[in-house]
């Protein structure tokens, strides 16, 4: 029996970043309230110039080193983004001409902030049907780029930023388990809803948001899609040495883990540091904990996400 396993885990933020102090005096907000409401103190943003596959780039080659494998090794891409730098090519098609990798398949999938996990969750597929050996998930985002600064309630919420795993077939499980699930009759709820039509844009290109709607979802979802992933596995809330869900807001960080009987401690946060970085909050929260040697190889990592669809999924993976 084939199994995936991480096997090396990268992520790279832009430099120029941005604190809520400053973003203060151009939003009508305050460092109080975005602390409050969201546990968010800053956010890094992308120069004008960077898109989400340089920013992809960066975190690859990271991961690839940390893999300990070469390019030429990998045998699939796979870039989840709500931000790429074209409609077409994909990102991930860029990303793969950045590495110099040459014939393996690269596409994106585009289910916002649960992007990563349907990512890793294909990618898994993939690698235990034996069609490739070694795989490449990487979420980057720049979305800063479709954010409306006179919207506060969304403006302040996220940043940018890129992270990535390398998945090695293994004759032991490193993903034991992962579900995706997805309900567009919630589609309203979070969306950029414009389109391009004739070179222009038609409709509303920015982020659109009803925070408490979104805030009372995520919390339910991600309690529920927990203990799906871990009943597939066998595993109680108890088994997880880690829970890192997506990282949007500190609130529904702490919620989820009270639902779940997991002590906060347990819980990596990084939405403090990075805010809401879409489909690259999970592994940059992930690359953080596995560099600052919290995660440590044998544990038992459970990663969740969710977002615009709306979409939500679960992995229970071990190091
Ligand atoms: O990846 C998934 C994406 N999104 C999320 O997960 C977000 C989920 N939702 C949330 O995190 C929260 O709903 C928010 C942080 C967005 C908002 O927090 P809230 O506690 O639900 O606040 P609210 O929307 O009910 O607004 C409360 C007040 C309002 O003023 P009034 O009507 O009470 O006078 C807002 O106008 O806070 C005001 N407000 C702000 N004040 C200062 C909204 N945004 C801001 C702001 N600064 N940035």
């Amino acid at each position: 029996m084939t199994y995936s396993r991480i096997i090396g885990t990268g992520s790279y933020l832009p430099s120029n970043l941005v604190t809520n102090a400053e973003l203060a005096t151009r939003v009508d907000t305050s460092d109080e309230w975005i602390r409050a409401r969201t546990g968010i103190c800053q956010r890094y943003m992308a120069a004008p110039e960077q898109t989400s596959s340089a920013l992809a780039f960066e975190s690859a080659q990271r991961a690839i080193a940390s893999a300990g494998i070469t390019p030429d090794d990998i045998g699939l891409i796979i870039v989840a983004t709500s931000t790429p730098d074209f409609i077409f090519p994909s990102t991930a098609c860029l990303l793969q001409g950045k590495l110099g990798i040459k014939r393996c398949p690269a596409f994106d999938v585009q289910a916002v902030c649960s992007g990563f996990i349907y990512a890793l969750d294909i990618a898994d597929k993939f690698i235990r049907s034996g069609s490739c050996k070694y795989a490449l998930v990487v979420g980057a985002e720049v979305f800063s780029r479709l954010l409306d600064w006179s919207d506060r309630g969304t403006c302040v919420l996220f940043g940018d930023g890129s992270g990535a795993v390398v998945l090695g077939a293994s004759e032991t499980p490193g993903v034991h388990a992962s579900v995706l699930h997805a309900d567009g009759s919630q589609a309203g709820i979070l969306s950029t809803p414009g389109q391009i039509c004739g070179g222009e844009i038609l409709g509303d290109p920015f982020v659109r948001m009803d925070g408490q709607a979104v805030f009372k979802f995520a919390v339910r979802v991600l309690d529920e899609v927990a203990r799906e992933a871990l009943d597939l596995c066998g595993m109680q809330p108890s088994d997880v040495d880690w829970l890192i869900p997506h990282q949007a807001n500190v609130r529904i960080l702490e919620a989820t883990a009270k639902k779940l009987g997991i002590d906060t401690a347990r819980v990596v946060v990084t939405v403090d540091q990075h805010a809401n970085t879409s489909a690259a909050s999970i592994p940059l929260a992930l690359d953080v904990a596995v560099r600052d040697g919290r995660i440590k190889p044998g544990q038992k990592i459970l990663l969740e996400g969710v977002g615009g669809g709306f979409t939500w999924g679960a992995a229970l993976v071990e190091m």
